[in-house]
């Protein structure tokens, strides 16, 4: 069952029905200032991290599902409705949402009068702007009530829900004219606070929640809105909201916008007052002038409309499948926008408060980006290595205001060095920028001790070189990529956590052989940077290691059929057929085949083949077989999992493009393509109620074939998945692969395609490129020709002379 369409043509999908499976959100704002917004108008607002600087109040998991938002109620008579259907789930005559790429349009319909509220954040603005229009299509004259409302967070999103007996006596607003300032600690150390306006007179207002909704009522029934009339509140602690009331009268076929902006203001300290505890209101007025009529937010909003044009320029594909070009060109590639603002904190799964951006996961998210803005990716590169220890080491995550090192989570995390190596490299390789190597970078946050960016690829190299076990393998720590593998945890408190607890590490044996698959690959990526960059002597030197990594996979990292996962604490294998439970694992199937380790003995096949037969189901590749039944002590987290979940056998979406990627290092276009299709959101739209998450964006997991419910998708949005599956489909099927020296042209795919176009704007220069596949191959090239001469080679040369290069390859 379907609960909307795709709108390829405006980019959006297009929501028909308010009772979705779950909220499906949207995402405003795209630099500073943040919003997310499900169907319903339920969501939450902060300026750059959703823990420290939350404008919005939002109550997570709560009942009914996805209370609190940004509402209009509109009363019409003794009839109350809301154009999202929530809050007061009074029926509607129509409804829809548009989500499109950082707006959304709620649209909805009663007794012959349309509300369609408008949702977005202006480029380079800290505000959200919310034009609300209001069409009377009925046969006669409309007076109508209209109420905005929200709920304003005291700041620190995670003292807002904990620390009651100082926030109910904190909270302070000011009302001036139709904007409703919150300034909550704004007498003392906060410099910031943030504003409501709408571009009318208003004819009242509230401020104080209790007044405005009453003590037992909820965001269905608030008082004011029954009996019609605002009380003009004023808070003064408890909890401040913000409402508007306006009345308007509208003609048969008349119609009225309003605008409303949410905005955050930062004054310097001596810049603070106009006078004695009355806020300097300068900057909030020039946000609102700046949008207080509908031309300029019409043209904010094709300003936002034009920038995202430009980004999804970068790479287009015409394939003639619009369920394929659909999630390549638009929301596939948004959503690596996401996660590349957000990495892992702040989704309708993520709370804003727990996570800020992780090492490992914000260098995996660049390489879904950085073809967008590289300039972003760059800064993003800087800042994570500058989190880095001298010993290469690192802190797991980072909170995204002070871009500082987060202690409460720690480090030890042994594959998180690696992972800036790949960020590097795909950094490099899409703009040819080698100077960033050469930017001082400092280790943890400490200038003093800065050291340049390539000293930090070196110091995350040898991490692992100095952390070898018993066999020859990466120690593993506290876990590698799979955060759930805690072999060093051995914990049977339920009151620690299990990945930031102490951990045994002294005299154990863990040792992982996807850290291993991991090392050798971007191992090698650093050792051609190395001989790029005139070291050849490092060069030699790394090359070692990785011989002997790929030497030591090969005897103590291969089962017979497939590669082994780990070795645990007490040196014994997980993840082959002698044990019981989880005798195979995705991870290092992935990173060896991805590495070719063992390929030319067939290594490779060999265990792609025992993936497909035992990890491959119908709703994609499950983590490990079979699954784990009971609690393994001396394997942490994941088996605290019900089989089939997360990372107990569950189709971890993030790590199935390892396997499309490995499928097409072993030339089988057939079966990456298989396994990307089974997982990609947009073949899903069908079966919507099953999957529940939205389907067109992925989700970090899908319940596997162990589960109650297979085929049930949780935690979608902020997920690697979303940038791992743009690069198996865009650089290895597709096969439009950026290098040092140029764009390669190698794809992949299903033998029964006769090809594909692809436009991919690369170093300054567009390269149209088609592929023709007329003897059904999979891969292979027949013959290259670049602006109509035959070529050598399908490594494309770097034009960068703004203009338009033909490019065709002929498989086969
Ligand atoms: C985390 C990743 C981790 C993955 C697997 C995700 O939730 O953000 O860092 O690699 O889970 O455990």
């Amino acid at each position: 069952m379907k609960f909307g369409f795709f709108d390829d043509k405006n980019r959006e999908y297009v929501i028909t029905n308010p009772r979705t499976p779950w909220p499906w959100i949207n995402y405003l704002g795209n630099e500073d200032f943040f919003s997310l917004i499900s169907n319903t108008a339920g969501g939450y607002t902060f300026y750059k991290d959703a823990k420290f600087r939350r404008i919005t109040r939002y109550r997570y998991n709560n009942v009914p599902m996805d209370s609190g938002g940004k509402y209009f109620y509109i009363k019409d008579g003794d009839n109350i409705w809301s154009p999202g259907w929530k809050p007061c789930k009074t029926e509607l005559d129509s409804y829809e949402c548009r989500h499109g790429m950082n707006y959304t349009s709620i649209k909805g319909e009663k007794n012959g009068v349309t509300a369609e509220a408008l949702y977005f954040v202006p480029l380079k603005t800290w505000a959200e702007v919310q034009k609300l229009t209001i069409s009377n299509n009925s046969k006669d004259t409309k007076k109508l009530k209209i109420f905005s409302f929200l709920e304003w967070c005291l700041w620190n999103a995670s003292s807002d829900m904990e620390n009651f007996q100082r926030n109910f006596s904190t909270g302070e607003v000011e009302i001036e004219g139709s904007v409703i300032y919150h300034k909550t600690e704004y007498k003392e150390r906060r410099d910031h606070f943030a504003f409501y306006s709408v571009n009318a007179p208003v004819q009242g207002y509230d401020t104080d929640r209790e007044s405005f909704i009453g003590l037992y009522n909820g965001f269905d029934e608030p008082r004011v809105i029954v009996e019609g009339k605002p009380k003009n509140s004023v808070a003064h602690g408890w909890s401040p909201i913000a409402s508007h009331y306006i009345e308007v009268e509208l003609k048969p076929g008349e119609s009225k916008d309003f605008i409303f902006v949410l905005g955050y203001v930062e004054n310097k300290e001596d810049d603070k007052w106009e006078t004695k505890n009355i806020i300097n209101k300068k900057k909030a007025k020039e946000t609102i002038a700046k949008f207080d009529t509908t031309a300029k937010v019409d043209s904010a909003l094709a300003d936002l409309r034009k920038y995202w044009d430009n980004l999804l320029s970068v790479y287009s594909i015409k394939s003639g499948d619009d369920k394929l070009d659909r999630i390549v060109n638009i929301w596939n590639q948004y959503q690596c926008m996401i996660t590349f603002c957000f990495s892992r904190s702040a989704s309708f799964f993520e709370s804003g408060i727990g996570r800020g951006m992780g090492f490992r996961d914000s260098n995996q998210d660049l390489i879904g980006f950085v073809h967008q803005i590289p300039e972003r990716a760059r800064e993003r590169i800087i800042d994570i290595a500058s989190t880095q220890f001298p010993d290469g080491g690192c802190y797991h995550q980072y909170q995204p205001l002070n871009k500082r090192g987060n202690n409460d989570i720690g480090g030890g995390f042994n594959d998180d060095p690696l992972w800036l190596i790949l960020g590097t490299v795909s950094y490099i390789k899409e703009t040819g920028d080698f100077n960033i190597l050469d930017e001082m970078v400092p280790f943890d946050n400490d200038m003093s001790v800065a050291r340049s960016l390539f000293d930090h690829l070196t110091v995350s190299f040898d991490h692992v070189v100095n952390n070898l076990g018993p066999h020859g393998l990466p120690l593993i720590g506290r876990a590698d990529w799979n955060d759930c593998l805690n072999l060093n945890c051995f914990s049977n408190d339920p009151n620690e956590s299990f990945q930031t607890t102490e951990n045994k590490t002294k005299g154990s044996k863990a040792e992982s052989v996807m850290i291993a698959g991991l090392f050798v690959v971007y191992g090698r990526d650093y050792v051609e940077l190395c001989m790029r960059t005139g070291k050849n002597k490092e060069a030699g030197r790394a090359q070692k290691y990785v011989n002997a990594m790929v030497d030591s996979v090969k005897k103590y990292g291969w089962d017979g059929e497939w590669f082994i996962r780990a070795y645990d604490y007490y040196g014994r294998k997980i993840g082959s057929n002698e044990n019981e439970e989880g005798k195979i694992f995705i991870e290092s199937n992935g990173w060896c085949t991805m590495a070719g380790i063992g390929k030319e003995e067939g290594l490779c096949v060999k265990a792609l083949d025992a993936v497909k037969e035992r990890l491959d189901c119908e709703h994609g590749i499950v983590l490990n077989n079979p699954a784990f039944t009971s609690y393994y002590i001396e394997y942490g987290e994941i088996s605290s999992y019900p089989p089939g979940y997360k990372e107990n056998a569950g189709v971890f979406c993030h790590n199935n493009p390892w396997i499309m990627i490995g499928e097409t290092v072993a030339g089988n276009g057939n079966r990456a393509w298989e396994y990307y299709r089974k997982i990609c959101p947009s073949y899903l739209e069908e079966i919507s109620e099953l999957h529940k998450t939205e389907p067109y964006v992925y989700a970090q997991m899908v319940a596997g074939k162990d589960a109650f419910k297979p085929g049930e998708a949780k935690n979608s949005w902020l997920t690697g998945t979303a940038s791992w599956n743009f690069y198996a489909i865009s650089q290895f099927i597709l096969g439009i692969r950026p290098e040092y020296d140029g764009l390669l042209v190698d794809p992949c795919i299903p033998g029964d395609w006769k090809g594909f176009k692809v436009t991919r704007k690369f170093r300054g220069a567009t390269y149209s490129i088609e592929v023709v596949n007329p003897d059904g191959k999979s891969r292979g090239i027949k013959e290259v020709i670049v602006d109509g001469k035959l070529s050598a080679s399908n490594l494309i040369p770097v034009f960068g002379d703004r203009k338009e290069h033909f490019v065709k390859v002929v498989l086969g």
